[in-house]
């Protein structure tokens, strides 16, 4: 473990800028961010302030203008993007506001498409075929009785929750959400927060979380606020790990 250990995620000048028309807009103006391994960092902002545009990157979802993110000391941004892909698939894990759920496949299904995908994944994940992963998943976030209802026949509480089942079937050492609670209820809303709250104190998973709900935003123990591309504050509790 070369460098400062708990560091699991290192940002460094981050920009990214569109082209539109003949001017340039630049939406990530030199972002650099330590991401810890084991914390909940949740990313706050203004709409527009590019949070979704950080986390699309962090994620390998999207390439920044220039800058390098760095995963477990290996500069992602250097590889191809194939090999992007497949760190993605094998590490990370998305939950977006709008579910993005397969209309047509059941929970059970949507939850195994990523192992479906990830052909190195299935021999990782200690010999669990996808379908029993996929039902142990499903679950851990409450659903065991709607493993065969489809996305239309289930509450927008329970689509996400099969979205966070589905994010969690690899096992991913880091968690992506943009504003996983910004379609729910205050209720739901909570159920989201408690299994996020459970999923980080058992498995130690890492979440990077963009939220407007400052209830939720209370969850993390460190909180970044962004303004027009750039980190401007954060209230910090570096989590105490590896005290030992
Ligand atoms: N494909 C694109 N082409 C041009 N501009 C874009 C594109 N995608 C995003 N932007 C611009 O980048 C800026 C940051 O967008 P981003 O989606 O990251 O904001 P955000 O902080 O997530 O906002 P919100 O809270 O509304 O989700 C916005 O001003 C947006 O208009
Ligand atoms: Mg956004």
């Amino acid at each position: 473990m070369e460098g400062r250990k708990d560091v699991i995620i290192h940002a460094q000048d981050i920009t990214k800028d569109y082209r539109i028309g003949k001017s340039t807009l630049r939406v990530l103006n030199g972002v650099n961010l330590e991401i810890y391994k084991g914390e909940v960092l949740i990313i706050l902002g203004p709409s527009g302030a590019g949070k979704s545009t950080l986390l699309h990157i962090l994620g390998l979802l999207d390439t920044p203008t220039s800058g390098d993110v760095i995963y477990r000391g290996e500069n992602l941004s250097k590889l191809s993007s194939r090999q992007q892909a497949e760190r993605r698939n094998l590490h990370f894990g998305f939950v977006f506001q709008f579910y993005h759920l397969l209309p047509d496949f059941t929970a059970l299904e949507n939850v195994m498409m990523p192992r479906l995908i990830g052909q190195k994944a299935s021999s990782q994940l200690n010999g669990k075929t996808g379908r029993e992963k996929a039902i142990e998943i499903l679950d851990t976030v409450g659903l065991k009785e709607r493993t065969l209802h489809r996305p239309d026949q289930l509450s927008g509480g329970e689509r996400q929750r099969v979205a966070f089942a589905r994010a969690l079937v690899n096992d991913p050492d880091v968690l992506f959400c943009d504003e996983p609670t910004g379609n729910l209820d205050t209720k739901n809303a909570r159920e989201i927060q408690d299994l996020i709250l459970r999923l980080n104190a058992s498995n130690d998973q890492t979440f990077i979380i963009v939220t407007h709900d400052e209830n939720f935003a209370g969850l993390g123990k460190r909180q970044i606020r962004m303004v027009d591309g750039r980190i401007v504050g954060q209230s910090t509790t570096v989590p105490q790990k590896g005290e030992g």
